[in-house]
């Protein structure tokens, strides 16, 4: 080759480059040609083609289009950022195209000519575009087209009047507007007879069936996960028949036949909104395995024998390698904090529960209120510290018992439904905020009964010495500091550390991660505590009492009366304190999901809701100021210590029976009658 005519072929090349790239923002990579301009351009044969290799397969268009002829090389093409309405005139590419791809778009009417132009299209990508409608398409010209994609688009309807079938495996039309599944309006599935997968994750649906599915048999795999879901029904056994995964998660208000898996015989996975939903499932494993099992074998064999079916290409997953995941097809599984069932099982136990709740309330109302007026109607010098602490017990137990109203009104609204529906109730605010009173009102409850008790304990053992009255200030900041603490302990859950939403008690007995343990710790640390300055406490009473040599016949019954409500405040706690103990204690072996605690929803409801409520309601009537009423409408002669009784109340009546020279015996009568005034006693004493 001589140098004039390597000249003369660089002279052309450059020609062709210079005058490409003088007008046409391109470039070439590879296989592919990608244009930006700055300028909307419309390209064509004419000015494209000529300039490029043979070796291109894809041109890539932004702010640009493509009309006319596309060469035999080229099978994508790409158009992003396409600011018309509609099309402007057809590309037309008769046998080689395969991929379209569309982005970004304000095109808002699909074009009605795309496979009469280019008929072995196999793939149609749009994606963000102002599309609204397809009535009427040529779609089903591409005989070759599988895969259909327009998503993050306006899409409310995709139908078409003329009776076609399309040869299209995937749909995918996710993030569309679409409402329904009809033949007329929505989406009308009956121009897909071959679909094996559908994805319509969130779109509007309100209502499906499956009957929807009656022209689509070979359906695989069916995304329904975020659309506005309240009815899913399943009428038919022979629609949906090769459904394998299903996925309808997102769909808050979902209902769905209970025994939907009799009409799924080859489902795999199914994802669902809430676990409830497998509780069924879960029951029925046992039988869906050897099912499935039978039917493995059924499908073996038939494939043995079925050349056609051989031959057909299927995608990989023949059935005989699906694998069946005993615990994995249902999603969520239930676990053992979610109720399969309603709240109460029989309504003698919603009976039950309702007298504790009616009882708790009551009782812890009227204490509260005849506590405050006589607060209200004494001065403030002259507030007893034993009214101050019972009332402030009656306050704690009352916030404890709205909790339980609330989950009674709950339990009234959802009834038998309360499984199907508690997740409504346990994504609420609601659900915080009773989970924030239950356990405000618990610790707060058992601080002030620790509390009362000391005092009492004070009070009785050192009334023999020059009593020194505990200054009301100090009182208050007691009292206060226990709300405090409890405000404190009520809102770590807010702020992530354990969790109020975890389980249909909204109670916040999560136990996931490290915050969750301590918590928990943290609760029964508490109550443990608490617990055992109580016990501590009336057992130094009741011991004091054994060893005076004076022995009234009310030391036996005060005993008696102690013993009983250190017995109920042991009922009311302990079993939750052991509940959680061995849950935190104990990881689960057979299961390394450490979501899979110990922790059991019959034993969390019947310690959260009945065990714990007796305490509060044993309260009112122990200690708190209606025990004191009924004394002072009873006892006028016997000059016993008044219940508004301040310690220099009691060291004048000291000096004033001793100067009736009754000895160690009045001593001894007020210590008891202190107590006694408190324990709701029988006026007659001696
Ligand atoms: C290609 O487009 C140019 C203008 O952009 C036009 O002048 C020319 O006629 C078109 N060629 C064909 C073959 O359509
Ligand atoms: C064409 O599109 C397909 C599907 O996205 C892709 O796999 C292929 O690499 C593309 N071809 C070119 C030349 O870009
Ligand atoms: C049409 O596309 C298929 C692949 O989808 C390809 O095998 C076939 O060769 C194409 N037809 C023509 C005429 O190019
Ligand atoms: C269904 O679609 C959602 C959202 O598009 C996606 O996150 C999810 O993984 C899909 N489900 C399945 C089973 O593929």
């Amino acid at each position: 080759m001589n140098s004039t005519s390597i000249i003369f072929h660089l002279i052309f090349f450059l020609e062709i480059f210079s005058s490409l790239y003088a007008r046409l923002p391109c470039e070439i990579h590879d296989d592919e040609i990608s244009c930006r301009s700055s300028e909307f351009y419309n390209f064509n044969s004419s000015s494209m083609n000529s300039g490029m290799t043979r070796s291109v397969q894809a041109i890539h268009l932004i702010n640009g289009y493509y009309s006319g002829m596309l060469a035999d090389n080229i099978h994508n093409l790409t158009i992003v950022d396409y600011s018309y309405k509609t099309f402007l005139s057809p590309f037309i590419s008769p046998s080689t195209l395969h991929n379209l791809f569309i982005d970004h778009t304000f095109l808002s009417i699909f074009p009605t000519w795309l496979c009469t132009y280019n008929k072995n299209l196999s793939v149609i990508a749009i994606d963000y575009s102002n599309i609204e409608q397809i009535v009427e398409h040529d779609l089903h010209l591409c005989l070759n087209l599988r895969t259909l994609r327009i998503i993050n688009s306006d899409l409310r309807q995709f139908t078409n009047s003329y009776n076609v079938e399309l040869f299209l495996h995937n749909l995918y039309l996710n993030h569309n507007h679409l409402t329904e599944i009809s033949r007329e309006h929505g989406l009308s599935l009956n121009q897909f007879p071959y679909l094996r997968s559908l994805d319509l994750s969130s779109n509007q649906i309100k209502t499906i069936s499956s009957d929807n599915f009656d022209r689509t048999s070979s359906l695989k795999q069916l995304n329904l996960s975020h659309n506005h879901l309240e009815n899913f029904q399943f009428t038919n056994m022979c629609h949906l028949i090769s459904l394998e995964k299903m996925d309808l998660r997102g769909n808050n208000y979902l209902n769905i036949n209970e025994n939907w898996h009799d009409y799924l015989p080859h489902l795999i996975n199914i994802y669902l909104p809430y676990a409830y939903f497998c509780c069924n499932y879960k029951n029925n494993l046992p039988s869906l395995y050897e099912k499935h099992n039978k039917k493995l074998k059924f499908d073996k064999t038939i494939s043995l024998f079925n050349d056609e079916d051989r031959n057909k290409p299927r995608d990989g997953s023949n059935t005989i390698s699906i694998s069946f995941q005993s615990d994995q097809a249902c999603f969520p599984l239930p676990d053992q904090m979610t109720p399969c069932e309603s709240l109460f099982s029989s309504s003698f136990i919603r009976f039950i529960f309702s007298l504790i709740v009616f009882v708790s309330v009551i009782s812890n109302l009227t204490a509260l209120i005849i506590s405050l007026c006589r607060l209200i109607t004494s001065s403030y010098n002259r507030w007893s510290i034993s009214t101050v602490l019972s009332s402030n017990l009656a306050l704690a137990d009352f916030i404890s018992s709205i909790y339980l109203v609330l989950v009674g009104i709950i339990d009234i609204r959802f009834n038998e439904d309360f499984h199907i529906k508690t997740q409504l109730w346990t994504n609420s605010h609601l659900c915080t905020i009773a989970g924030f009173i239950y356990i405000f009102g618990i610790q707060s409850s058992i601080y002030a009964l620790t509390l009362l008790t000391f005092e009492r304990f004070y009070t009785i053992l050192f009334s023999f010495k020059r009593q020194t009255p505990w200054p009301p200030k100090f009182i208050l900041t007691f009292i206060s500091l226990g709300w405090l603490i409890s405000f404190i302990v009520a809102s770590l859950p807010l702020i992530n550390i354990n969790d109020f939403h975890a389980n249909s008690l909204c109670v916040p007995f999560r136990i996931e991660n490290v915050f969750d343990r301590l918590y928990l710790s943290l609760l029964i640390i508490f109550d443990v505590c608490f617990i055992a300055i109580i016990i501590t406490c009336n057992g130094l009473i009741c011991f004091n009492f054994s060893k005076s040599h004076v022995h009234t016949s009310n030391d036996a019954r005060a005993t008696l009366k102690i013993l009983t409500l250190v017995i109920a405040i042991c009922i009311s706690r302990i079993p939750l304190i052991i509940f959680i103990v061995f849950a935190l204690l104990i990881r689960p072996s057979y299961s390394p999901n450490i979501s899979d605690y110990d922790l059991h929803f019959n034993n969390i409801k019947l310690a959260v809701l009945f065990l714990q409520p007796l305490s509060s309601c044993f309260n009112p009537f122990m200690y708190s100021s209606l025990s004191a009423l009924k004394w002072t409408q009873t006892t006028t002669e016997f000059d016993r210590p008044k219940p508004a009784r301040k310690a220099l109340e009691f060291s004048q009546f000291r000096s004033a029976s001793a100067i009736f020279n009754r000895g160690y015996h009045p001593l001894r009568m007020m210590s008891i009658s202190s107590l006694e005034y408190r324990l709701s006693s029988s006026p007659n004493t001696p």
